[in-house]
């Protein structure tokens, strides 16, 4: 299915789609975490109001429960931004798939947490899962990504890379059907519906073992040259694969003068400031395009757009979500990761603006505008800006900073995304229907800052990347943006 007319791309080996099918299992925890809050509010504000009265005999206020309420939401993002800050303190420690299996524990102790909560009447035990599986979330948005582009062969990265943007949507799609009401969405069964997280856990520890270890972690990190290369033979189901030891061994062979380097080391070196510059602003371009301002909200959005079934087209944007993610991965290898970026911040800016004009006349069929608007918003969104920023990273860097560059770039991921589930509700008071103009405006830098700043990575290996970034910083940054040295280099156009 991954083959190409001109150039053959390799075999997806079954010892390769059963590593990639088993880490992926935490990219659905992370989007199945993220989406699980939305359907079961209210019921789940009955339960904090019940416990209140038992305790204090008399009924939680509003604003008690709102703040409740945001803190039980928000405090998933805050365990997201210190999980994925910490993914260096693991992956040069433990492996890449020790540290993904061991992170496991903190999502069976949230499950534990929030499916209990009910019966041990405490909304603490609630919230302290939710951030708990808010670390969780964070440590595998870093450790995911990292460990698919280090067994994928360089011709697939970004196909397989996409792979983990759609456990994400998988996970999404899976809490919005599940959080119906005639399902687990119900006053006795959300606790089931909350620690459904503990399924894929289990089954994440089962298959894990069977999964090998990155050859690059082994080969680079441990020096265990013979270990490597027998995965590496497995992996590409072939004995030819010298040519990636060789690969290997040059970037190893670098890396005695890098080891590994630290958060702060990687930003003090001027050699790191571009791709850095590049890796968050990529992630802020995720975030901050409002995609999430969707997911947290949607059926309060399509309520006050006059939609009658807000529930199920909040489905649908999940539906929508999925598909496009799919259609994503199919073309990311032959267009390349840059245009993908572009034709997708750009189709969301006018998607954007269709919302708001939608909303704001609020005729009677605009109401179909304002879903058309929106699946066409998370649809450009999975062309390009919901994958490429996250495993365009891992790709961004050699491998002796690749752990903190991954850290450094999660953490911006999650704070934005913090930032866009607090402020939201109360930027829509203030601007109304009028709240998306903001994100167009939003949308239309990062096109900019993408069209001078953003190499091409497709096709390339790490080392080359890494060479790409050195020539265009030692031709003068102001000079020569990386993109336009990295498409001179290969001697393409820079245009779109
Ligand atoms: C990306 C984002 C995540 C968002 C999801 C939507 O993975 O990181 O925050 O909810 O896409 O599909």
């Amino acid at each position: 299915i991954f083959r190409n007319k001109k150039k053959r791309l390799p075999f997806v080996t079954p010892s390769l789609l059963m590593a990639v099918g088993s880490a992926v299992l935490g990219s659905l925890q992370f989007g199945y975490n993220t989406g699980v809050i939305n359907a079961p509010q209210r019921i789940i504000e009955s339960f904090y109001n019940e416990t209140w009265l038992w305790r204090f005999s008399e009924p939680i206020s509003h604003p008690a429960l709102t703040a409740l309420w945001s803190l039980t939401v928000a405090i998933f993002p805050v365990g997201g931004m210190i999980g994925s800050f910490s993914v260096g303190l693991f992956v040069n420690r433990f492996g890449r798939k020790n540290s993904m299996l061991g992170a496991n524990v903190l999502a069976v102790l949230s499950a534990a947490l929030m499916g209990l909560s009910q019966l041990a009447s405490s909304f603490e035990m609630l919230i302290v899962g939710r951030f708990v599986v808010g670390v969780f979330c964070g440590l595998c948005t870093g450790f995911v990504p990292m460990y698919v582009e280090e067994i994928s062969p360089t011709t697939l990265r970004g196909a397989l890379g996409t792979l983990h943007q759609l456990g994400v949507v998988i996970g999404i799609l899976l809490a919005q059907i599940l959080g119906l009401e005639w399902l687990l969405g119900s006053l006795s069964l959300w606790p089931v519906l909350l620690s459904f997280t503990v399924l894929p856990a289990l089954l994440q520890c089962v298959l894990l073992p069977f999964c090998p270890e990155s050859p690059r972690y082994l080969l680079i990190n441990c020096s265990q040259e013979s270990e490597a290369h027998e995965v590496l033979v497995k992996l590409r189901g072939t004995e030819n694969v010298a040519e990636d030891m060789q690969e290997m061994r040059e970037e190893s062979h670098r890396m005695q003068q890098e080891t590994s380097v630290s958060i702060l080391e990687l930003l003090r070196t001027p050699a790191y400031k571009q791709p850095l510059m590049v890796a968050v602003m990529l992630q802020l371009s995720q975030q901050l395009s409002g995609i999430n301002a969707v997911f947290y909200y949607s059926t309060g959005i399509f309520e006050k757009a006059g939609v009658s079934q807000p529930v199920y087209a909040t489905i649908g944007t999940g539906v929508v979500n999925t598909a496009f993610t799919v259609v994503s991965l199919f073309v990311v290898e032959r267009v390349g990761r840059r245009p993908l970026h572009l034709i997708g911040l750009m189709g969301m800016a006018v998607s954007a603006v269709f919302l708001t004009v939608a909303m704001a006349l609020l005729l009677a069929w605009m109401s179909y505008v304002s879903i058309a608007a929106i699946f066409s918003f998370v649809a450009f969104f999975e062309i390009g800006p919901g994958p490429i920023p996250w495993f365009i990273v891992a790709e961004l860097f050699s491998q002796g900073p690749r752990p903190a560059a991954v850290a450094v770039a999660g953490f911006s991921n999650w704070s934005a995304n913090f930032l866009v589930g607090i402020c939201f509700q109360y930027i829509e008071q203030l601007c109304g229907p009028f709240v998306f103009i903001i994100f167009t405006v939003l949308l239309l830098a990062f096109f900019i800052f993408t069209y001078f700043k953003v190499p091409e990575t497709k096709g390339r290996t790490f080392e080359e990347i890494s060479a790409g970034f050195k020539r265009a910083g030692a031709g003068g940054a102001d000079k020569y943006s990386a993109s336009e040295e990295f498409n001179t280099l290969r001697g393409d156009d820079p245009d779109l």
